[in-house]
Order: C-alpha cells, then structure tokens, then sequence
C-alpha cells in the first residue's frame, strides 16, 4: 500500500511517500525565511505559501519517490492542532486528491505524528514497540502521552503556556539572536563552555503534575537582560544556563511519567528533540533508569510529512477510516483548553503555531 502524507499546521509545506513504514521520499518547503524579520510565525503569510508551494512539494515528493500519483492509495493529511488557514489549504488539496483519485482521505493530529516519526524505518536507532509513554517537545507544544497501540494515546501532560520551543524563540528576542531561537541557543550555549551560571527557576507545578509552564523561565530571562550583570559577553551563559533549566524539567518529567505508569520506552518527538544537549541529558537519564530511548533524525524531528504518512498507514491499518466531512475536524490546539491568565485573556495565540 502506498500513502501520501501532507503536513501544512504552520510554516512548512511538506509531502511524503510511505511504503510499509518506508518513506520513499520526505520533501519539505519552508516559509520561514519570510517569518524571520517578525521574530515569529505570521499565519497569513504562511497560508499563503501553502498554496503557492504545495503543488510543486507534492510533484517533488513523487518524483522522489518514483511512483505515479495514480499508485497512491491512501491520504493522509494533519487535521491539527495548527493554524486554521494553514491547515485549511493542507485538507482542502488532500480532500481534492482523494476526490480525483478516488482514494480514501484520513486526518491526523500532528503531535501523535511527531511522537510516531520514530516508526518510520531508519529513523531511530532501533524499532520501536508497545506500550510507551510520548513526548512532543516542538515549537507550539510540550506534551507527555501514554500510548498503548496505534489507536490509543491518552495525554497525561500538557504545556499551560508556552511551549519548550516557543519558550526559547521568545528568550532569543529578548537577547536579540534572530528567529528561529533554539537552533541559535543551543549554538550560543555550546560556546560557553563550563564557567559560570545564572540559576534560572525550575517549574515543576503541582506535585506529581506531568503538565508544564516555561513562561516563568522566559520572563526571568527577561529580568536578567535588565541587569548589569547582562553583557555581550554574558550571552553564551545566559543561554546555557536558560537551556539548562527547560531541559532539566523535561527530562524530569518524561521519566517520572515512565516510573509511574511503570513503562520502560520512551519516544521523543518535535524540533526541541533535534537539541544535542537535551539528547545526552535524556539519554544519561535513560540509562540510569533502565528506559529504551528513542529519538528520531533530526529531518524527523522538525516538521515533516513522513510522520504524518507513516501514522495515518498504521492507523488505516487498524482500521482507520475517512471522516464523513474532513473539514469538521479541523483542531486548532491540544486538548485541554488553554486555561485563562491572570488578566483574563486567553493564552489560545501561544497554542496556535
Ligand atoms: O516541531 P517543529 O519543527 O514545529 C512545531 O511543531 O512547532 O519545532 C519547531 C521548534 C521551534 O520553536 C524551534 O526553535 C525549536 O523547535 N528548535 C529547537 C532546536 N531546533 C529547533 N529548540 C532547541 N534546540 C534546537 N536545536
Ligand atoms: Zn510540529
């Protein structure tokens, strides 16, 4: 059986062929070049490109792949949590496809495929297996799931604010490194060598909570830059250390989700996971632990369709079918709702990247 996977939740426009497990071809456009000078994602300008790049992706994708658009036989396609226009052009082009091929259309939701990347043949050091508890650590979400089969995931942890990734975007601003801010930071923090440390807060929440909040640690970055103690040079330490902090919560929790719901594999997905650093913290901690690890390349770690495919043919494989209107399950963020601030206004914005 051959799937097609399309990926459009927010600026990369991707496509992928998938055969028993094995992506054929993985091609990706980015719009992010168009992003970088607003310091974030701007979802108008994202759509657009959709539109503009998703036919060529496809073309590419199947060239790649060398198969005919009429070998396909399924589409798979994120449904959300994303952008609303960029998810739009993504289910509309697939729902056309499925339509003109006469094929079936599947939706899936875009933090289960970053989780099962690691399925993909060759994308993680080994195979993975059943039950494991999931961690997405991307851009717009930081989650921690339990999955014991393909059809059952149950999240046991969310972000209540910003997200791993989003956290270091905003804290790069605040230094003024450029967009997008994690692969920035981490370079920063390499070069800081050992010396020196500015002790950033841990948020864990309530006890035993598997949910997480790293806005506490962006506004003490904040405070820190407004400090005389905060020169150029101070630079490389202040991200080190703010790394240090985010990576030493998550690596927490993910195992603490292993020890209490007694599973001994952990998956790992979304662009945060493509962090050199937070790799060695996670597998120090797995091996003191006694937990499989499991990390995908980093072209599976970041945005992409593969994912998607690879997901949406297991799940068609377990029985999966085609909603009756795709368009209806369309989800713009992670379950559960964003909670309200302090000041009343919804936090929704930081879920929709
Ligand atoms: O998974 P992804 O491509 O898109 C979303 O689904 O959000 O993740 C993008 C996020 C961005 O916030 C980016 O800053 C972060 O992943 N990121 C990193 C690194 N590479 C990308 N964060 C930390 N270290 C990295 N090397
Ligand atoms: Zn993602």
């Amino acid at each position: 059986m051959i799937t097609l996977g399309i990926e459009t939740s927010c600026d990369e426009t991707a496509c992928a062929i998938i055969k028993n497990g094995k992506a054929l071809s993985n091609v990706v456009s980015s719009s992010i070049h168009l992003h970088k000078k607003y310091g974030g994602v701007i979802p108008e300008i994202a759509s657009r490109c959709h539109i503009e790049y998703i036919n060529a992706v496809l073309k590419d994708a199947i060239k790649k792949a060398d198969v005919k658009l009429k070998d396909i036989d399924l589409v798979a396609v994120t449904n959300g949590p994303g952008l609303a226009g960029s998810l739009l052009v993504g289910i509309s082009f697939a729902k056309a496809l499925g339509y003109a091929l006469n094929i079936p259309v599947i939706g899936i939701d875009h933090l289960k495929a970053h989780i099962y990347a690691n399925f993909i043949k060759g994308a993680a050091k080994d195979n993975p297996g059943f039950p494991f508890i999931g961690l997405v650590v991307s851009g717009g979400h930081t989650s921690i799931s339990l999955c014991r089969n393909v059809g059952d995931f149950r999240f046991l942890g969310n972000t209540q604010d910003d997200a791993a990734g989003e956290a270091f975007d905003k804290v790069a601003k605040i230094m003024g490194l450029g967009y997008p801010g994690g692969p920035i930071i981490e370079k920063k923090a390499e070069r800081a060598g050992r010396a020196g440390n500015v002790n950033f807060p841990r948020t864990y929440l309530q006890k035993g909570s598997l949910d997480f909040s790293f806005s506490g640690v962006k506004t003490a970055v904040l405070y820190f830059s407004k400090t005389k103690d905060y020169t150029q040079k101070a630079i490389p330490v202040v991200c080190r250390s703010f790394q240090e902090a985010v990576f030493d919560v998550i690596v927490d929790k993910s195992f603490e989700a292993c020890r209490k719901h007694r599973i001994n594999m952990l998956l790992v997905g979304g662009g945060v996971a493509s962090n050199k650093r937070f790799c060695k913290k996670m597998s120090e901690r797995a091996l003191n632990c006694s937990v499989s690890l499991f990390v995908p390349k980093k072209c599976y770690c970041l945005d992409n369709a593969a994912m998607i495919g690879v997901l949406g043919e297991a799940l068609y494989a377990a029985g999966k079918r085609p909603a009756a209107d795709l368009k209806d399950t369309i989800r713009l963020r992670s379950r559960p709702e964003p909670r309200k601030t302090s000041t009343g206004f919804s936090k929704a914005v930081n879920h929709w990247r």
